[in-house]
């Protein structure tokens, strides 16, 4: 590999990411790509104590405003301590979500400006962007049923959960080369097959 390659996974609670995550390390190893994995919120110990504020159904009167600036701000450190050290050591970078989750949930689900949004993180990624996402498509109604609302982003309203879901197709249209919408309701090998052909694709077009 020329220089790192980043890649994240996207999508409701419950749409599988973290069997994927799982699956598209164990091919990467076997093709002896050195991969490292990392999620959002948290991936750091500060971005794990923004992650508990986040999650814990106590503060149910955080605004949406508070919620997209601390997830930035886990982001801007796991970006600085993890992300782009990892990349420009040639590695494969699979996060569990990324920036597209705060377009998706914060302000198409939130109902943040989506120019707002975009400008914060920005700022948080200075320029690391992924080459390659994948957003694991389900039905909010799926979604709920596969994983009960425990914290406190999983009690918003099956409505909010909609709005996210189109949030995310709309990023599919907004951003076609990097952005892929991948059905999720169907067995994780399906699921991995389709992702796994779209990173041979973009691994090959590197070399
Ligand atoms: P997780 O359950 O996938 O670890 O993610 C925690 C929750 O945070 C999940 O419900 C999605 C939400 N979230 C946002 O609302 N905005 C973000 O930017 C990120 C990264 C996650």
């Amino acid at each position: 590999m020329k220089k790192g390659l980043f890649i994240t996974l996207e999508g409701l609670d419950g749409a599988g990411k973290t069997t994927q995550i799982a699956l598209i390390e164990e091919k990467a190893r076997q093709l002896g790509l050195d991969a490292i994995v990392t999620k959002e919120p948290g991936g750091t110990p500060v971005g794990d104590a923004i992650r508990m504020l986040l999650l814990d159904p106590c503060y149910s009167e955080m605004t949406v405003l508070t919620e997209a600036l601390l997830y930035a701000a886990s982001r801007a450190q796991l970006v600085h301590d993890v992300i782009r050290p990892a990349l420009q050591q040639n590695k494969l970078v699979i996060c569990d979500r990324f920036l597209d989750s705060s377009l998706a949930y914060q302000a198409a689900g939130g109902g943040l400006d989506y120019d707002f949004v975009w400008q914060i993180n920005r700022q948080a990624v200075d320029g690391c962007l992924p080459d390659l996402t994948f957003v694991l498509d389900l039905s909010p109604e799926e979604s709920r049923a596969r994983q009960p609302a425990r914290d406190r982003m999983e009690q918003k309203t099956l409505a909010f959960h909609r709005r996210v879901r189109e949030g995310f197709l709309a990023l599919a249209e907004k951003f076609p080369h990097r952005v892929h919408i991948i059905d999720a309701c169907r067995s994780p090998e399906e699921v991995f097959s389709e992702i796994w052909e779209y990173m041979s694709r973009h691994l090959a077009a590197r070399r």
